[in-house]
């Protein structure tokens, strides 16, 4: 088993290589990808350092090397950059994408995610590597290898949604964050960031979605006992795009004045929508009581709870038997 993974890390380390080649060393990859990721701001060292790559758009391209390199089809499936068809021949997973190589804590390639270069909504915008021996997607922060120094240096973790963020962000000079690529966030990446700092702020897309998971996420992280911050860009901006619209200064001015703590966040979150409704404004204070009751720590709780009482104007003394009946069902 040790060996097999062993071959899928050289497989993959391979792939990694390839695509980069593909996108520095071929006209296609040069006037395509090069100039795509050019056009989207992103300078040649940050390129370079995340090994970005491109997968032309043809059906075999890397398989046939890939073979003609002596490497297992067996393996290619394994690790999902080929695919089988009913007749057992195989053909690429990754085709006309720019190529996002997922690193390991060690920095080895682990898994890929392609974005299409296409704008047509039909088509799906990431195609990602399936899980594998080599590659648990529940226990992977994208860029954390990149920015574990920075974490601990700064003893925070800003958590992103998407590839473009880490990278725009680096691009920033802003170097601790990783992102959970889309997927709704695990414990295990949770864990894996308490390795590094007990403080998060979430920059999660300004959009319906984005505020969705950050409510989400808030949850999971106080759970594993850590402290959160959020902040949503405005206009359905992410960090990708603020960065590259507004530029380094502006955004690094932004998230320095407009990040809250969770319970700020949650709290004006959920009030907005209440309009003055007294009993949805009922069901905000249980919510937001909900988030506290999940933290493991006591005195942490009981700050909370009088911060609570502040801003929502109510008894602490109401939010304690609240927050007794919650832990009562829960338990
Ligand atoms: N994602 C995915 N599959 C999709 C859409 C999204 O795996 N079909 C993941 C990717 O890791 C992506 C992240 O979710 O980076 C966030 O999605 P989204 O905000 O839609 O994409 P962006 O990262 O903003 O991509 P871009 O700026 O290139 O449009
Ligand atoms: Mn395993
Ligand atoms: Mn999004
Ligand atoms: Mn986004
Ligand atoms: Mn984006």
């Amino acid at each position: 088993a040790q060996d097999k993974r062993e071959s899928l890390y050289v497989l993959s380390t391979w792939a990694g290589k390839y695509f980069k080649e593909q996108l520095w060393d071929t006209e296609s990859g040069q006037s395509i990808a090069l100039s795509y990721f050019k056009e989207r701001g992103y300078r040649e060292d940050i390129i370079q350092k995340f090994d970005l790559g491109y997968s032309p758009d043809q059906w075999t391209a890397l398989v046939d090397m890939a073979v003609e390199k002596g490497f297992h089809k067996d393996y290619l499936k394994e690790i999902g950059l080929a695919i089988e068809r009913d007749d057992a021949s195989l053909y690429d997973r990754f085709r006309g994408r720019v190529i996002f190589p997922i690193h390991n804590l060690t920095g080895r390639v682990i898994g890929f995610g392609g974005r299409t270069l296409k704008t047509e909504k039909t088509i799906p915008k990431y195609v990602n590597s399936p899980e594998s021996d080599i590659y648990h997607k529940s226990d992977v922060l994208y860029g954390l290898h990149f920015a574990k120094k920075a974490i601990k240096d700064n003893d925070m973790c800003y958590l992103v949604e998407g590839y473009a963020d880490v990278l725009s962000m680096h691009q920033a000079g802003v170097e601790n964050v990783v992102s959970s690529s889309g997927t709704s966030l695990t414990s295990g990446q949770i864990r894996l960031i308490s390795r590094f700092t007990n403080n998060v702020v979430i920059l999660y897309d300004g959009d319906a979605a984005g505020i969705k998971a950050s409510l989400r996420g808030t949850d999971m992280l106080l759970e594993e006992g850590l402290n959160v911050k959020v902040l949503l860009f405005p206009d359905g901006n992410d960090p990708d795009s603020y960065v590259q619209t507004y530029g380094s200064t502006a955004f690094k001015e932004y998230i320095a004045k407009h990040q809250e703590d969770f319970i700020f966040y949650k709290t004006n979150i959920l009030l907005k929508d209440t309009g003055g409704d007294p009993i949805r404004r009922a069901e905000v204070i249980r919510e937001v009581v909900e988030s506290i009751a999940l933290i493991p720590d006591e005195i942490k709780v009981s700050v909370f709870i009088q911060q609570c009482s502040h801003l929502l104007d109510i008894e602490e003394r109401v939010l304690l038997t609240e927050l007794n009946k919650i832990r009562v069902q829960k338990a």
